[in-house]
């Protein structure tokens, strides 16, 4: 293992400043995405938008790496350029999503684990080979009645851990991506609790595996009352309580945290990751790990409806990811302005 590269790779992705684009959908979450805006779902749609996202110009003033989807790893432009090239050489560091998705844990109503760890070894393999220099793998917990449970949360911390170890034997860096989801109306307390106990049971797997943190980046859920919970705290309130979180449970020796972003609006997922970073302006502190986004929704969607699946909007959509990506630039330095 070439701990020295991991370690580089991991910083590189959290530079400051800078975050994570999200577009490694599978193809029918992507397909969902294409539906709501009225695009075709079809391959020819599915290459004409990754390939707009992947060539914006001026992207990598704000985004440090991309995550795809394999087959936007396989790629290529249609004059035969890899995707991946046209990322490296415009300074974006690509990364590969490798779960296989959140199946339905047995025994457990209403509780998932993410499956793919049989011959994830030879497929990472083939994937640093194509270019990829990082891995995601997300678990997915619910709260509800009696949810999470032990059990839940024990499975897919330990699934976490066995692929972020075998990402780090390969060479790539895991991002760790344990997401409480926003779904209930649950209170931002109980968020707060049920994430705080993820996180522990999450790094407890890690160090027991012999994770480096240094050569990881972990990935969580901000910190949110429910879609359905009748108070929806301020964006201060959540930025205390995810700190809160984070500050008890994540080593300080992880390269970074790079929130998703679950289906919150753009503009809150911005006004939240800047409110976490203004409180250690404030007071002229550091936080122990750059606080940054790794967001799918929250910078895609103005531009994927600007877009529209019409060949004329290419440059509006363009414009209108730079925007939310330089937005999320200065929420990362806590001078972000709504
Ligand atoms: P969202 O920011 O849309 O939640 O997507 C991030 C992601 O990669 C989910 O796995």
């Amino acid at each position: 293992m070439n701990t020295q590269a991991l370690i580089d790779t991991a910083q590189a992705m959290v530079a400051e400043g800078k975050g994570l684009l999200a577009m490694d959908e599978s193809t029918g979450t992507i397909h969902k995405r294409f539906a709501s805006v009225g695009i075709a779902q079809t391959q020819e749609a599915r290459h004409a938008w990754r390939d707009l996202l992947a060539s914006t110009p001026g992207l990598n003033a704000s985004i440090s790496g991309a995550i795809l989807f394999d087959e936007t790893l396989r790629q290529q432009r249609p004059d035969g350029t890899p995707l991946v090239s046209l990322l490296t050489a415009a300074g974006i560091i690509p990364g590969i999503k490798v779960d296989l998705g959140a199946k339905p844990l047995a025994g457990h109503p209403g509780e998932t684990v993410t499956e793919g760890l049989d011959g994830l070894r030879a497929r990472l393999a083939t994937y640093v080979d194509l270019g990829a220099r990082f891995a995601k793998w997300r678990a997915v917990l619910n709260i509800g009645d009696g949810r999470p449970t032990r059990t839940g949360i024990e499975a897919n911390a330990h699934a976490l851990a066995r692929y972020a170890a075998l990402c780090q034997e390969a060479g790539l860096v895991p991002i760790v991506e344990p997401e409480v989801l926003m779904d209930g109306d649950h209170s931002l307390e109980r968020c707060r609790v049920v994430t705080e106990e993820v996180l522990h049971r999450v790094f407890g797997q890690l160090h027991a595996q012999g994770v480096l943190f240094e050569g990881m980046v972990l990935k969580p859920n901000m910190v949110v009352p429910g879609l359905g919970c009748a108070t929806q705290d301020s964006d201060e309130a959540v930025a205390d309580a995810t700190l809160q979180s984070l500050l008890r449970a994540v080593p300080a020796a992880v390269a970074g945290i790079t929130f998703l972003s679950g289906g919150q609006s753009d503009e809150l997922a911005t006004a939240r990751l800047n409110a976490m970073n203004r409180r250690f302006r404030s007071v002229s502190a550091q936080p122990p790990w750059p606080l940054s986004f790794s967001f799918g929704r929250a910078l895609q969607h103005p531009a994927l409806a600007a877009w529209a699946g019409n060949a004329a909007n290419h440059d509006a959509a363009q414009q209108a990811l730079l925007h939310r990506a330089h937005c999320n630039h200065a929420a990362v330095l806590g001078e972000y302005k709504a």
